[in-house]
């Protein structure tokens, strides 16, 4: 279950992005602690249940060893709404009065940039992290928009509100006709993936295919739970979700073979 913060004070609204998150502290134990806080329009989280996604994406990412930084759900109380400028105000007119979805603020953390020497990438585990955007269907990791955050030797990913995009009875169908529907050439790790030697890519998505076997996909169950609770999910929406992450894990082999072919 993801920790409720209430927020206390407001900082500054981010840049980057399209949905302008602000930076907020919030009381975490009776301590201030900064937190970036998702603002989304009432519309994508009854709809398109932006909430939920970043939520399984952010659980699952861990899983896998991603390194995501630690999500919580944020309450805006009356003594915070009432503290905000005129123009904040105004914008939270459309957005979701209910729970919000935010990571802790990863400090003095830089965007990744692709221009990245390509040495500096073997660093990170690109591999893992491709196969999981394809499982997650996660299409918000392109160049333009690459949603990794780096300090070091870490990289973070965030931003997983379009994740499981189109994920229905449908796609598992089509995945058992071996289709995979996943823009790949848009993902910012397909041309370095797809540029190794053959007999490495051979190799490829071994310890992606260890992790998805070991999982236990009840894990998101509560998590579901509390977003039902608090209106930020519908059972439909997880119902197809977790069928459609159950199925790939029964045919996890199958995925692996997909995904390596993928890159020739
Ligand atoms: N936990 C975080 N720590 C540090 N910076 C963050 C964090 N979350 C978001 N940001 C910054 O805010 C920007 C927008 O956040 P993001 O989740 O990508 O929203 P959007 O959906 O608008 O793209 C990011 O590109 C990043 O610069
Ligand atoms: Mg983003």
């Amino acid at each position: 279950m993801l920790p409720i913060y209430k927020a206390v004070s407001f900082h500054s609204v981010l840049k980057g992005g399209s949905t302008r998150p602000w930076l907020v502290l919030v009381d975490k134990n009776s301590r201030p602690k900064p937190y970036v806080v998702k603002l989304y329009k009432s519309e994508n989280v009854d709809r398109f249940h932006f909430i939920a996604k970043e939520v399984y994406a952010s659980v699952l990412a861990d899983k896998f060893g991603i390194k995501t930084p630690p999500p919580a759900l944020i309450e805006f109380p009356e003594h915070f709404r009432s503290s905000l400028a005129f123009a904040n105000k105004q914008f939270l007119h459309d957005r979701n009065t209910r729970l919000n979805f935010s990571t802790e603020l990863i400090e003095a953390s830089f965007p990744f940039q692709m221009e990245l020497h390509r040495d500096y990438l073997w660093k990170y585990d690109v591999e893992t992290l491709y196969a999981f955007d394809n499982l997650i269907k996660n299409g918000d990791r392109t160049d333009r928009k690459p949603n990794l955050l780096m300090r070091a030797q870490d990289l973070f990913v965030i931003d997983h509100e379009s994740a499981f995009s189109s994920v229905n009875d449908q796609t598992v169908e089509m995945f058992d006709q071996n289709q995979w529907v996943y823009h790949k050439g848009a993902h910012i790790f397909f041309r370095f993936l797809r540029d190794r030697g053959v007999s490495v890519k051979r190799t490829f998505f071994k310890e992606f295919l260890q992790v998805l076997n070991s999982i236990n996909m009840d894990i998101l169950d509560p998590y579901h739970e509390q977003l039902l609770e608090h209106q930020l999910d519908d059972e439909l929406h997880y119902h197809q979700i977790k069928e459609y992450l159950c199925h790939m894990q029964r045919n996890s082999e199958k995925l692996v073979q997909i995904l390596r072919g993928e890159l020739g």
